[in-house]
C-alpha cells in the first residue's frame, strides 16, 4: 500500500512530534546533581506545581530531598536553592543575573549599549557614586518631587477617595525623584519626561505578555519569537527615546559649553548626567549622535532597574499599612514628631529617625511574598560545597520563601507580619542579610536599594502625615500572584484627609 503524507492521521503526528520533543527534551543531568524531583508527564514536568501552586510544591520538594534540588519546568531543569545554599550562589562569579535575564526580558534588542559588558559596570559605579553616597544631598530634592506627586495626583480628600493602584503602582510617583536624580532638576520639571520614565518599563514589558510556552523547545524559540514585533519595526519605547533626547540634548550642550567658558569655576550640577559630561570632555567636544544614544541606554536600563522594582514596593508597603489598622498609632505618631523636629523639611538625619517606619518597610519587603525568583545563570560548570555539581548553563532560582520564613530567624510564626523586628534587632530595611534576600546578597546585591528604601520612607512619611489610608475590605488584601511571583494586590486604596 502506498503511504502518502496525507494519509498518516494527524494523531500520529502529533504522537512523533511529541516524542521527538520528548527525546532531545528528556532532561539531560550532568553526574552528582542535586536530586531532580520526580514527575508524572514528560515535557511538562513539574510547570503545572510550578505555576499555579508553588508554595506548597517547593515546600514539598524541599522537604524531602533538602536544598537544593532541581525541577523541571518549560522544557528545562531548574536548580532551586534555599535557605543553606542561596549565599553560595550569591557569593560565586560563577553565576550571572543578567544573563538569565537575557531570554526572558530581552531589553538589549532596543538598548543597544547592553551587549557591551561595560555598560553595567559603570552603571553600578555610578549608582554608587553618584547616587548612594550623595543620598543626604538629595533628600530635599527627592521629598519635593513626592510631594510633587501626592499633592498632584492624590491631593485634597475631604472625603474618602478610592485611588486605583493597579494601573501602575505609583510608577509616576517613583519616576519623579528618579528623574530628578538622573537627568536633574531642569529636566526632571517636564511631565513628558516624567511620563517617559514611568511608562517605559510597561511598554517594553508589552512585547512579553506571551508566556513561554515555546520555551519547551528551546528558550531561545521563545526569545525570537518575542522579539518579532521589533524586528518588524514595531519599537513601544521609540517615543520614550525621542522625548528624553529632545530635552536632554539642549542641556548637555549648555552644560558643555559652561564648562569651557568657565573652566574651573565651572559648579556642576548634583546628578548622573553630570557623570556623562565629564565624560564627554575626555572624548569628544560635540554631542554626536552615537553618544545620544548611549546615555539614553544608560539613562533607560537605570529606569527599568529602579522604577518599577521600588514603586511596586511601595505599593505594597501602603498596602500593607491600609490593612493593618492595630499599626496605625505607632507609625503616625512617629511621622508627626519628626515633621515637627523637621519643620517639614527632611534631611537624611530626620530620614535615619524613621527606625519604626524603617522596620514597618523592612517587613513588608520581607513578607512579599515572591516565592521563588532572582534567576541566576550558571556561566561554568559549579560545585556546591556539599559536593554537588550543576553544568553550565543551568539556570538557579532562590527559593525566597525558605530563606524569608525562617523561624530560627523569625520565631515560630515567621508568616506573620512583625513590625518591629528590623527595630529590635537593629536590622535596617536595607541590609541584607542572611534570612532577608529581597535585595539579593553578596557582592552584586542591588546597589540602589539605599536610595529605593529612602524614596520608600520619604513617601510613606508624607502620605501617613496627610492621610488616613485604607483598604477597601478594612483587612489585608490579598496580592496578585503570577507563577512564582508577586505583585501589590490590586482593589485600590481609599485616601482621606487626616
Ligand atoms: C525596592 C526596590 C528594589 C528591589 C526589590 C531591587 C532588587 C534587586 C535584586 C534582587 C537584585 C539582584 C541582586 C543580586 O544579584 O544579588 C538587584 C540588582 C540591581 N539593582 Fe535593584 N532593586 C530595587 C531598586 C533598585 C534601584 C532604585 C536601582 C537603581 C538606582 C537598582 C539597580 C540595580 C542594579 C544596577 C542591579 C544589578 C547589580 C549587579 O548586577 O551587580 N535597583 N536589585
Ligand atoms: C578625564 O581626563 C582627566 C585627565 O586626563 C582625568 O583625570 C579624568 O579622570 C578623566 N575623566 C573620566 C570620566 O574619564
Ligand atoms: C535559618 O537560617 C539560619 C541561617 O541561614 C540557619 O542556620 C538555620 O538552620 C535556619 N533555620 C531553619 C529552621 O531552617
Amino acid at each position: 500500500m502506498y503511504v502518502s503524507f496525507e494519509t498518516i492521521p494527524t494523531f500520529v503526528w502529533v504522537f512523533i512530534v511529541t516524542y521527538a520533543i520528548y527525546l532531545i527534551k528528556k532532561p539531560r543531568l550532568s553526574k552528582n546533581e542535586p536530586p531532580l524531583i520526580p514527575y508524572k508527564y514528560p515535557i511538562i514536568g513539574h510547570t503545572i506545581d510550578f505555576l499555579f501552586n508553588p508554595e506548597n510544591f517547593l515546600a514539598e520538594c524541599r522537604q524531602k530531598y533538602g536544598d537544593p534540588f532541581n525541577i523541571y519546568v518549560f522544557g528545562q531543569v531548574n536548580t532551586i536553592v534555599g535557605n543553606e545554599i542561596a549565599h553560595e550562589v550569591y557569593q560565586s562569579d560563577t553565576f550571572s543575573l543578567s544573563v538569565a535575564t537575557r531570554d526572558s526580558f530581552p531589553l538589549y534588542r532596543v538598548l543597544r549599549s547592553l551587549d557591551n559588558p561595560e555598560t553595567m559596570e559603570s552603571l553600578i559605579k555610578a549608582i554608587r557614586e553618584g547616587i548612594t553616597a550623595k543620598l543626604p544631598l538629595y533628600t530635599g530634592r527627592m521629598q519635593k518631587q513626592l510631594m510633587g506627586y501626592i499633592n498632584k495626583e492624590i491631593g485634597d480628600c475631604p472625603k474618602p477617595k478610592l485611588i486605583d493602584t493597579a494601573a501602575d503602582n505609583f510608577a509616576s510617583m517613583i519616576a519623579r525623584p528618579v528623574a530628578d536624580v538622573l537627568v536633574g532638576q531642569e529636566i526632571s520639571k517636564n511631565e513628558d519626561v516624567i511620563k517617559a520614565f514611568a511608562d517605559f518599563t510597561k511598554d517594553f514589558a508589552s512585547i512579553l505578555a506571551i508566556p513561554p510556552i515555546l520555551s519547551f523547545i528551546h528558550p531561545k524559540v521563545h526569545t525570537q519569537v518575542i522579539t518579532l514585533p521589533l524586528r518588524f519595526g514595531f519599537n513601544p519605547i521609540l517615543k520614550h527615546m525621542i522625548t528624553l533626547k529632545k530635552h536632554l540634548k539642549p542641556v548637555l550642550e549648555k552644560r558643555l559649553k559652561e564648562k569651557k567658558i568657565l573652566g574651573d569655576k565651572y559648579e556642576p550640577p548634583l546628578d548622573i548626567i553630570e557623570y556623562f559630561v565629564n565624560d564627554l570632555e575626555n572624548e569628544t567636544k560635540v554631542i554626536t549622535e552615537g553618544y545620544m544614544n548611549k546615555i539614553c541606554d544608560f539613562i533607560f536600563i537605570t529606569v527599568v532597574a529602579s522604577i518599577h522594582t521600588t514603586s511596586r514596593q511601595l505599593s505594597s508597603a501602603l498596602y500593607d499599612f491600609a490593612g493593618r489598622p492595630e499599626l496605625w498609632d505607632d507609625l503616625y505618631e512617629e511621622q508627626v514628631r519628626i515633621d515637627k523636629e523637621s519643620d517639614g523639611e527632611l534631611t537624611s538625619q530626620h530620614v535615619n529617625k524613621m527606625v519604626k517606619l524603617d522596620s514597618f518597610v523592612r517587613e513588608s519587603l520581607r513578607t512579599f511574598d515572591a516565592v521563588a525568583a532572582i534567576p541566576q545563570k550558571c556561566m561554568d560548570s559549579y560545585t556546591f560545597k556539599n559536593g554537588m555539581t550543576i553544568p553550565k548553563g543551568r539556570t538557579v532560582l532562590t527559593y525566597l520563601s525558605d530563606i524569608h520564613y525562617n523561624t530560627t530567624a523569625y520565631g515560630p510564626n515567621p508568616r506573620s507580619f512583625l513590625p518591629h523586628h528590623g527595630m529590635e534587632n537593629n536590622i535596617p530595611a536595607s541590609k541584607t542579610d542572611k534570612n532577608y534576600f529581597i535585595f539579593g546578597s553578596g557582592k552584586h546585591a542591588c546597589p540602589g536599594r539605599f536610595f529605593a528604601v529612602n524614596e520608600i520612607k520619604i513617601g510613606m512619611h508624607k502620605l501617613i502625615l496627610k492621610y488616613h489610608i485604607k483598604t477597601p475590605s478594612g483587612k489585608v488584601e490579598k496580592k496578585v500572584f503570577h507563577g512564582p511571583l508577586a505583585e501589590p494586590p490590586i482593589t485600590g486604596l481609599i485616601f482621606e484627609n487626616r
